[in-house]
């Protein structure tokens, strides 16, 4: 249900009227609650994750009615992304029989009601109000994502009680929304969802621009339906980029209408993206505030592409990297290129470059003839290589993100647009803002997910400004991105290798760095970790105990969530 409200009606529901006699017939208790979560240790902490750059909270406890409805102030149109974004919020808020729901629901309450004689409930909170400012819904890097976020009993007993989400855009009033999520808890002895240490008054916005996670899906063929799962979970802690690293050498799951034998390097024929999937998973992630990213790793990487087509082969003993000598090879990537530009509308787009060993082209003979007729050692034509994929996805109007090695090995010579993706080596992000070339932190020895001996703390104190102490150049580290890799995660596995430590990255890209870098994160951010890894659980998704010594393996033996 929600109203939709344009802003010259606000007034309207101001004026809403409710009987002052039935205002004051509950009075909902105060602190009882405040710390049934975790004992009595932790009063002063604040259950948010991440945590919002600015907020203040009281200490009273209020009442959220079941029925909640939204009212929408914006000056065009009802916005699909909210009102199906407050439906699925709504779900995940009151999921405990005796709060409306379904019929079963219904009757269980009548019944409790007719035995402890509550016959009326009266909630302090009626209604969410959502404002957005713009109603321009297109989702790019840099979108703004800001929100304000106030929950108070009203003073005047007339007036509906609400709690308010502003935002300049859909998107911040999406985070906004799973901020007011995670202030609610349901109480189990009134069995009512209330929000603990109201009022609250949150201002909010990140610290980076970009927040990301990679998905490997050649390594490892995920399902539409995990995708999904995974896309939904990085919403609650406001990730903001898929990198869907959907092909590399071991297998070619997406289809390319250009060039329809490509797929043909699929693990088998069930183990495909058609461009409707991917399609589908472009709009469930805008739905939910996430960019995808594509990444389409050349010239090494590759050797799955020439299943379908043995020509991008230099020869069937070298499979790769990609025949740098023909202009078929150039043609493909054109192709692809083309095919996935209307599909992704994110004006970033991934070109690998990593790890590529040149050695075969130089003994392929009629490669070899080429590099000689263009006076080019193998490294010149790896860098010939990359910038002319660079060039034909610019001039597809993508932004290229490229890994490291080709900052490394010709920094003078890529675009000046590129996007340096750091992973190998730590410092790389200061080196290339100081030539000034934006860049995407995701150091391996903290950020890389598949490394199952990095503990939480060590994903949490990474810091993706290390070693950048000029204003101007820390603007240009745009953010960063931990990394699923595939080899030795499926769907039996995937989602509790990259929750709850994901999520440690996903507040240093959020908070405020002072925020995040407190003395003893033991006491500040580890008992909040346990809770969000709790919420996670709670909302389905398996994500492993926090204080592992490995990530994703079983508890060590029976206790509470909130202390694993
Ligand atoms: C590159 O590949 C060749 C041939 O497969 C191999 O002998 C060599 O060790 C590789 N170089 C590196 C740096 O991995
Ligand atoms: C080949 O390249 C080398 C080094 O870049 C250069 O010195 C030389 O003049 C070039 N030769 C020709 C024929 O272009
Ligand atoms: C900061 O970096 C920019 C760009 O590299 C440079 O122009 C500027 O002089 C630097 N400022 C200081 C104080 O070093
Ligand atoms: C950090 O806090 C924890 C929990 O209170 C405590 O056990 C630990 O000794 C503290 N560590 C430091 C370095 O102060």
């Amino acid at each position: 249900m929600f109203i939709f409200t344009p802003k010259c009606l606000v007034l309207i529901y101001y004026t809403f009227f409710v009987p002052q006699s039935l205002c004051s017939t509950l009075k909902k208790s105060t602190n009882l609650h405040h710390n049934h979560i975790h004992g009595s240790s932790s009063s002063s902490l604040t259950y948010l994750w991440p945590l919002p750059s600015h907020f203040t909270s009281g200490d009273q406890t209020l009442s959220i009615n079941p029925s909640l409805s939204l009212s929408l102030v914006s000056d065009n149109g009802v916005s699909v992304i909210l009102t199906t974004a407050f439906d699925r919020y709504k779900g995940m808020i009151f999921k405990h029989g005796g709060n409306g729901g379904g019929v079963g629901f219904g009757l269980v309450r009548k019944l409790r009601e007719s035995l402890v004689k509550v016959s009326s409930y009266e909630y302090d909170i009626n209604q969410l109000k959502i404002i957005v400012h713009s109603d321009n819904e297109e989702l790019q890097l840099g979108v703004d994502e800001s929100y304000t976020l106030k929950v108070s009993k009203s003073k005047e007993h007339y007036i509906v009680g609400e709690a308010t989400i502003e935002a300049n855009t859909v998107y911040g009033a999406l985070h906004g929304l799973e901020t007011f999520s995670q202030l609610c808890f349901f109480d189990y002895t009134t069995k009512t969802v209330q929000i603990y240490k109201a009022p609250w008054s949150i201002q909010d916005e990140p610290r980076f621009s970009y927040r990301g996670l990679m998905l490997d899906t050649s390594r490892h063929y995920l399902p539409i339906d995990v995708i999904k799962q995974i896309i939904e979970s990085m919403s609650y802690a406001k990730f903001n980029v898929l990198h869907w690293h959907i092909i590399d050498e071991e297998s070619f799951p997406l289809e390319i209408p250009a060039y329809s034998n490509l797929w043909k390097g699929s693990y088998t024929k069930w183990e495909r993206y058609t461009l409707e999937d991917a399609y589908e998973i472009v709009n469930f992630a805008k739905m939910r505030g996430i960019n995808v990213m594509a990444e389409m790793d050349v010239p090494g990487h590759a050797e799955s592409w020439g299943t379908g087509y043995p020509d991008l082969w230099p020869s069937p003993s070298c499979r790769e990297p990609l025949d740098v000598s023909k202009t078929f090879t150039f043609d493909v990537i054109s192709g692809i290129l083309t095919d996935l530009r209307k599909i992704f509308p994110f004006e970033l787009f991934h070109l690998g470059g990593d790890e590529v060993n040149t050695s075969c082209w130089s003994h392929t003979s009629h490669v070899k003839e080429w590099l000689q007729n263009h006076n080019m050692t193998a490294k010149d034509a790896y860098e010939y290589f990359v910038l002319k994929a660079q060039d034909i996805a610019i001039s597809k109007n993508w932004t290229p993100v490229n890994w490291e090695e080709t900052f490394i090995a010709f920094p003078a010579k890529l675009h000046p647009k590129t996007i340096v993706h750091n992973w190998y080596d730590s410092g790389v992000c200061a080196k290339a803002v100081a030539k000034g070339f934006r860049c995407i932190f995701s150091n391996q020895g903290f950020w890389y997910l598949d490394h199952l001996d990095v503990s939480w703390d060590e994903v949490y104190t990474a810091e993706p400004l290390e070693g950048i102490y000029n204003a101007s150049e820390q603007k240009l580290v745009i953010g960063g991105e931990v990394c699923m890799w595939g080899e030795t995660a499926d769907t039996s596995n995937v989602q509790q290798t990259i929750w709850p430590r994901a999520a440690a990255a996903a507040e240093r890209l959020w908070s405020r760095r002072d925020s995040t870098s407190a003395k003893n994160i033991t006491l500040t951010a580890l008992p909040r970790l346990q809770h969000f890894r709790c919420l996670l659980n709670r909302r389905g998704v398996p994500a492993a105990p926090v204080t592992n010594f490995y990530a994703r393996s079983a508890p060590v033996g029976p206790g509470s969530c909130y202390d694993q």
